[in-house]
């Protein structure tokens, strides 16, 4: 794995003249928009960058978008691997050790997700304060390669409590409403039943989503900091579900899109 990141890394830094992006940014389903606001110096598409799988659902294009956001240096993957793709947990997060090794130091991460908490609403934008790896299995699974960190990682605070707090000021000082919350990551590619909905609320979960979980956990691994944020796309709320469909989720992502991404470009400048 280390000759792979190396590889992909050196490839990296060889297309876009020696950039050194300090902060990662992972845009989920909808949420590519923050895009539009990166002064982008290069733009590589997957296909071109080795080692890299190739995104396979509709609305995830797939890029690698080097250039300058809230005045940092920044590393934006447009698309992102699901484990339902039929990827594995270390191609799902080999995008995030190959950021450890351009130099990245925080990670920004983005998903839609179905809402379980009853004060949720449609469009809610939740800042993820922790989750709950509902995978069954872990990226850190396997051989552990200690240059790339520790066999046995704390968790503590995979989301960054300062960034959390930073993004809870930004939201208010601009009149935009958040809410905090517990995101339960898990394969999909089904959404839930209405049983498996009351489940994750009852294990504590606001929130439910296919994805996030896998790169955070590898970020912690690699000692990177993240600030997570989450739009409710649906809810999975007794009474209040109704079907869901990937366009739809698209759809309501797009709609809360300008104020994540508003939030995210925000808090990045704190860093
Ligand atoms: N469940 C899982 N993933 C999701 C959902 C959901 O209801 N909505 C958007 N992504």
């Amino acid at each position: 794995m280390l000759e792979q990141i190396n590889f992909t890394t050196k490839s990296i830094l060889e297309k876009t003249n020696n950039f050194k992006p300090e902060v990662g940014i992972i845009l989920g389903t909808g949420l590519g928009g923050l895009v539009k606001e990166i002064s982008a110096e290069f733009v590589i598409p997957y296909e071109e960058v080795p080692n890299f799988p190739v995104s396979t659902v509709e609305g995830h294009s797939g890029k690698l978008i080097f250039g300058e956001l809230g005045g940092k240096k920044v590393m934006a993957m447009q698309g992102r691997f699901h484990f339902y793709e039929g990827y594995t947990m270390h191609q799902i997060t080999f995008p995030v050790r190959v950021m450890k090794a351009l130099g990245i130091h925080t990670i920004c991460v983005s998903n839609a997700s179905g809402g379980v908490n009853p004060s949720f609403e449609i469009g809610e934008i939740m800042i993820i304060n922790d989750h709950i790896n509902l995978f069954p299995t872990n990226p850190l699974i396997g051989k552990n390669i200690k240059e790339l960190g520790p066999r046995f990682v704390d968790m503590m605070e995979p989301y960054d409590h300062k960034l959390i707090a930073n993004a809870l000021e930004i939201a208010k000082a601009n009149n935009i409403k958040v809410s905090q919350g517990i995101y339960a990551g898990l394969t999909g590619p089904c959404f839930e039943t209405p049983a498996e909905y009351k489940y994750v609320f009852n294990i504590g979960a606001d929130a439910v989503g296919m994805s996030t979980v896998p790169e955070v956990i590898v970020a912690k691994h690699g000692g990177m900091r993240v600030f997570g944020v989450s739009i409710v796309t649906d809810l999975g709320v007794p009474g209040k579900i109704i079907e869901v469909t990937h366009e739809e989720v698209q759809q309501i992502a797009a709609a809360a899109e300008p104020k994540m991404s508003f939030i995210v470009k925000e808090v990045i400048r704190t860093m």
